[in-house]
């Protein structure tokens, strides 16, 4: 039996709330015995700068460069405003990022039948939704240069941004998009606007490559960015995986998790390259949202974010799909007895704790 190692880096806030949950999940997984986690735990955000003035220690990179996957949970908090820039809590998610070279971002929209009545789309639009958008994470108008605004000197003033892609990135990317594809139900769907963006003619080449260089038993399919938006809205359900550069994907996976609902559910995932040797990719599974100050310390946080990122892991990084699926299963059974947090109790519903949602999780399980 294969043992996968886990760095746990739960944070501030309600991070470490919501970890304690997924540590239930992992010692349920355990004892079941078809799969062995080691687990580490070390400190990230503001708690790590406040144990040794870094918002995260070498060692801790080192650890995360270490593992097959880092379960994140959040930092950050109105504690550490002050705090230097280059120190501040989001320092050490952006260096996990940076050196782990995640470029591949992965946020899933499901729609839990329990919650189909919350979304602000018709129940049969998106009840029994499952789809995957791929953004490209470390390249794109965001990072390319000349970034500049520069005075015209007739009170005019000119701002620059560049977009930038290179064959590696859309490759690699791509190729990510396909084989994630292959673990769902085989589907891509690339978008780009080649009509008015050479950057959108270079991506679209570079995808069809991709595709055909050996991943033909997925179906690629090509699709305008702003056409895209209006299919994701009126009939999601056509997608599988959508695979996207930096910015259409920053859109359109916001657009896509608010078509199923609540911060407290959506789960994401940040993928780096293949290790040539093993094929293995780093990877960092994280909740969407962030250390909820609001909230922390009450045992009121909803810990589903954090446990489906588990859910990804076991899926993406492991490929324990069955495993990955009697987890979304039981969080999909335990909302339809009704159970739930504040967050995602409707009017006249009474909702439960932290600790109690993870309870019933496991008892599912
Ligand atoms: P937030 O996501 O922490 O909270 C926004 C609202 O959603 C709050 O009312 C909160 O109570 C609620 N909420 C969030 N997660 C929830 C959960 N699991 N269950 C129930 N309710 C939940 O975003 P906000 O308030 O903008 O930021 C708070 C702190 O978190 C800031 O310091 C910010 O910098 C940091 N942050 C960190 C992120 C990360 O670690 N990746 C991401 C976003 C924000
Ligand atoms: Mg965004």
């Amino acid at each position: 039996m294969t043992t996968y190692k886990l760095l746990l880096l739960p944070g501030d806030g309600i991070g470490p709330e919501t970890m304690g949950e997924v540590k239930k999940v992992l010692g349920w997984f355990n004892a079941r015995g078809t799969a062995s986690f080691e687990t580490e735990e070390d400190l990230v955000g503001g708690c790590a700068y406040d144990a040794h003035g870094k918002a995260i220690s070498d060692e801790a990179m080192d650890r995360a460069m270490a593992s097959d996957a880092v379960l994140f949970g959040a930092v950050g908090g109105p504690k550490w405003d002050g705090v230097p820039y280059d120190v501040r809590p989001e320092a050490g998610l952006l260096r996990l990022r940076k050196d782990m070279e995640l470029f591949a971002n992965l946020r899933p929209a499901i729609c839990y039948p329990a919650l189909a009545d919350a979304s602000s789309l018709k129940r049969d639009v998106i009840e029994g939704l499952d789809i995957l958008i791929l953004r490209e994470l470390t390249g794109g108008v965001y990072f390319g240069e000349p970034k500049e605004i520069t005075e015209l000197g007739n009170g005019q003033k000119r701002a620059v941004d560049t977009q930038v892609y290179e064959t590696y990135e859309i490759d690699r990317i791509a190729r990510a998009a396909f084989e994630l594809a292959r673990t769902r139900r085989g589907k891509v769907t690339s978008m780009e606007k080649r009509n008015v963006m050479k950057s959108g003619v270079l991506w679209n080449e570079v995808v069809s490559q991709a595709h055909a260089d050996g991943y033909q038993d997925v179906e690629l399919e090509h699709m305008l960015a702003d056409a895209g938006g209006m299919q994701l809205v009126r009939w999601p359900k056509q997608f599988d995986v959508i695979v996207t550069d930096n910015l259409f994907g920053d859109m359109l996976s916001d657009v896509a998790a608010m078509l199923t609902g609540s911060l407290g559910m959506l789960p994401s995932a940040s993928l780096g390259a293949p290790d040539p040797e093993t094929g293995k990719r780093k990877a960092l599974y994280e909740p969407v949202h962030g250390s909820a100050p609001d909230i922390a310390g009450k045992g009121a946080a909803n810990p589903i974010a954090m446990i489906a990122s588990f859910a990804m892991c076991l899926r993406y990084s492991f490929g324990l799909v069955e495993e990955a699926d009697l987890l979304e299963k039981a969080i999909s059974s335990t909302l339809d007895k009704g159970l739930r947090t504040s967050d995602i109790a409707g009017k006249g519903e009474s909702a439960i704790g932290t600790s109690a949602m993870g309870d019933a999780i496991v008892a599912e399980l």
